[in-house]
């Protein structure tokens, strides 16, 4: 049996997010299964394989069959918009699944990949029309190396690869609607104000030598409003609400 059948999944599930419940061995997009639908804010759909699995940007997101975690959650946030913050907190929500599960530090490239090592693990995708918000989170679990793709923007690893041992998605997927349960009812009550220690703490770039739109500076703090600050070389500061993020070497580390 699949280690995300309903039947082991559906058990472990506590809270509203799961229900329904919906596995396929393939799909053309987790998205797809829930955009335009009926079905009531919670609703979770996860495949074993993905034909027409899409990132940002309108980039493909490629899988191995049955080795990640692919999975959509329907939310309907009844106007407590706006909605593009909501994916730093599913981007913590992640982050501490993968901690608490696999016991590797994740920590968030703004505004949507989740790291491990300084690679890429866990991108998510925020489609949102007509007041309902579909969540694509896909989690890099069990691949090896050769299931990577070899040119992505972020190098791309596994929580096995980084974690030397395969993982049960099921938990993983538990863990994941477990600790996003609870930070979106945060987030539907003060938005991002109640995150700030916890962006801080998991923020990638800070410190980070970083280019967006233009420019280039180095990256501080994610603002309450999901904004990312950058302080330009010439001292001014800028507080950038979305992009791509090109980064620039690491900080040398005191010895
Ligand atoms: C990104 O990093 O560009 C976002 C990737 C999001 C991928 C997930 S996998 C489950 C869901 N279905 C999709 O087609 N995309 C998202």
């Amino acid at each position: 049996m699949s280690d995300l059948a309903a039947a082991r999944v559906r058990p472990l599930l506590r809270g509203l997010l799961g229900e329904p419940y919906l596995h396929s061995v393939e799909t053309a997009s987790t998205q797809d299964v829930l955009r335009e639908s009926a079905f009531p804010h919670g609703a979770v759909a996860v495949t074993e394989h993905q034909t027409a699995g899409r990132g940002r940007s309108g980039r493909e997101w490629a899988d191995a069959p049955s080795k990640a975690l692919l999975c959509s959650v329907l939310l309907r946030p009844n106007g407590a918009a706006p909605y593009a913050p909501l994916s730093l907190v599913v981007g913590l929500a992640v982050a501490a699944a993968i901690e608490r599960e696999a016991g590797l530090e994740a920590l968030l490239k703004w505004p949507n990949d989740v790291l491990v090592g300084g690679r890429k693990v866990a991108g998510i995708l925020l489609e949102a029309s007509g007041g309902v918000v579909v969540v694509g989170i896909g989690i890099n679990v069990n691949q090896d190396t050769d299931d990577l793709p070899a040119q992505t923007r972020t190098p791309a690893t596994s929580l096995a690869i980084a974690g030397g041992r395969p993982f049960d998605r099921g938990l993983v997927l538990v863990a994941l609607l477990t600790e996003l349960e609870r930070r979106y009812a945060e987030w539907t009550i003060g938005g991002l104000s109640g995150f700030a220690n916890e962006l801080d703490r998991r923020n990638a770039l800070i410190g980070r030598t970083v280019s967006i739109s233009g420019h280039t500076g180095t990256a501080g703090a994610i603002a309450t409003d999901g904004r990312l600050t950058i302080v330009l070389d010439n001292g001014d500061v800028v507080l950038v609400a979305s992009g791509e993020i090109e980064l620039g070497d690491e900080p040398a580390r005191q010895a």
